[in-house]
C-alpha cells in the first residue's frame, strides 16, 4: 500500500503510526494534527529511528493539511479527547462527534476510496458517526476496540496462568464499554479451555478486570492508554494491507446478526484487503447473550445522544 493516514498525532495516534512504520506496512504514513508542528515533530522523530529499526516507511507529519493525505489507502481516526479520572467514554461525545464529523469530511474528499478504522470515543457511536458522514459501505468503516479489549483480558489471564499471552486465544464482543463481553467459553490456552485451567472466580474476577481495563489505566495516569490501543489499530491495518483474513473482534455495522439491527458494536469478522469481508455469529448460551442485548442497550442509548445532537 502506498500511503495510510492517521489522524489525531497525540498517544494514540502517534503510537500507531510508529508500530505501522516499524513493520514496514506502507511506502508512506501520514500523520495529521490541528496542533501546529505537532505531527511534524513526532512524524520527524519516528522517521529518525529508521536506521535504528530498519524500515523503510516514510513518515510526514502536517497541520490540518489534508491535501497530503490524498490517495491513502487506509485511514485511522484518532483525533479527540481521551478520559481523565472519573469520565465514562461515553462523556467524550459532545467533543469528539464534532470532531469525527470534521475530520471524516476531510479524509473522504481526498481520499474517497479509503479504508477508515475509527479509534476515537465513545468508539461505538464515533464509528457510526464517521460512517454516516463517509456515506460509504459499512465493510470500509469500522472501529477497532474488540483487539484492545481481548489483548487485556489474554494478558490478564497469560498472568494467571504463567504462560506466554500469545498462546491465549480469545474473544470479546459487545460495545466498547464496562459491558463489554469477555467470553470465557471461548478462551483457550492452544486449544486447551482456560474453564481447565481456572476456577470460576480467578476467571470472573479477570473477566471483571478486563471491563474496567481501560479505567484502570485512567486512574493510574491520568488519561487513558496508548501503546496497546495504538498497536491494536496497527494490527488491524497490517490485516488489512496484508489481505490476511484474520478472524477478529471488531466494531461493525450490524444488520440482523446476533439479533441486533442498525447499531455498531463489536463482533468477530474477517479482516482483508476489502476491510471487513465477513460478519461471524456466534451460539452464544443464554447468559452470554443476555449481556450482549445489554451491552447493546447502552450503546443504543449513546448512538441517540449523537442522533439527538443533529450534527450528522
Ligand atoms: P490525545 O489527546 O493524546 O490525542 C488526541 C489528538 O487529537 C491531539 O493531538 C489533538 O490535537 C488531536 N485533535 C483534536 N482535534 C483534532 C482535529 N479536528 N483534527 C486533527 N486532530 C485533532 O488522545 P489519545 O490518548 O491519543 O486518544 C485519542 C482518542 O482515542 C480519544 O478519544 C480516546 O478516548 C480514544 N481511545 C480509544 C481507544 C479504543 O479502544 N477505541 C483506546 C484508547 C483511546
Ligand atoms: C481504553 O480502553 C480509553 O477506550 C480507551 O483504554
Amino acid at each position: 500500500m502506498n500511503k495510510i493516514t492517521v489522524v489525531g498525532a497525540g498517544n494514540v495516534g502517534a503510537t500507531c503510526a510508529n508500530v505501522i512504520a516499524h513493520k514496514d506496512l506502507t511506502r508512506e504514513v501520514v500523520l495529521v494534527d490541528i496542533k501546529e508542528g505537532v505531527a511534524e515533530g513526532k512524524a520527524l522523530d519516528i522517521w529518525q529511528t529508521s536506521s535504528i529499526n530498519n524500515f523503510n516507511t516514510r513518515v510526514t507529519g502536517v497541520t490540518n493539511n489534508y491535501l497530503a493525505t490524498k490517495g491513502s489507502g487506509i485511514v485511522v481516526i484518532t483525533s479527540g479527547l481521551p478520559r481523565k479520572p472519573g469520565m465514562s467514554r461515553d462523556d467524550l461525545i459532545k467533543t469528539n462527534a464534532g470532531i469525527v464529523k470534521e475530520v471524516t469530511e476531510k479524509v473522504i474528499k481526498y481520499s474517497p476510496d479509503a479504508i477508515i478504522i475509527v479509534v476515537s470515543n465513545p468508539l461505538d457511536v464515533m464509528t457510526y458517526a464517521a460512517y454516516q458522514i463517509a456515506n460509504r459501505h459499512s465493510s470500509k468503516v469500522f472501529g477497532m476496540a474488540g483487539i484492545l479489549d481481548t489483548a487485556r483480558y489474554r494478558a490478564f489471564i497469560a498472568e494467571a496462568i504463567n504462560v506466554p499471552p500469545k498462546d491465549i486465544l480469545s474473544l470479546s464482543l459487545g460495545g466498547h464499554g464496562d459491558t463489554m463481553v469477555p467470553l470465557p467459553r471461548y478462551t483457550t490456552v492452544n486449544g486447551i479451555p482456560i474453564t481447565e485451567l481456572l476456577g470460576e472466580d480467578e476467571i470472573n474476577k479477570i473477566v471483571e478486570r478486563t471491563r474496567f481495563g481501560g479505567g484502570e489505566l485512567v486512574n493510574l495516569m491520568g488519561t487513558s492508554a496508548w501503546y496497546a490501543p495504538g498497536a491494536a489499530a496497527a494490527q488491524m491495518v497490517e490485516a488489512i494491507v496484508g489481505d490476511q483474513k484474520r478472524i477478529f473482534p471488531c466494531c461493525a455495522w450490524l444488520q440482523g446478526e446476533y439479533g441486533l439491527k442498525d447499531i455498531y458494536m463489536g463482533v468477530p469478522v474477517k479482516l482483508g484487503k476489502n476491510g471487513i469481508e465477513e460478519i461471524f455469529e456466534l451460539q452464544l448460551n443464554k447468559d452470554e447473550n443476555k449481556e450482549l442485548q445489554e451491552s447493546a442497550k447502552s450503546v443504543k442509548k449513546v448512538m441517540k445522544v449523537l442522533d439527538d445532537m443533529k450534527l450528522l
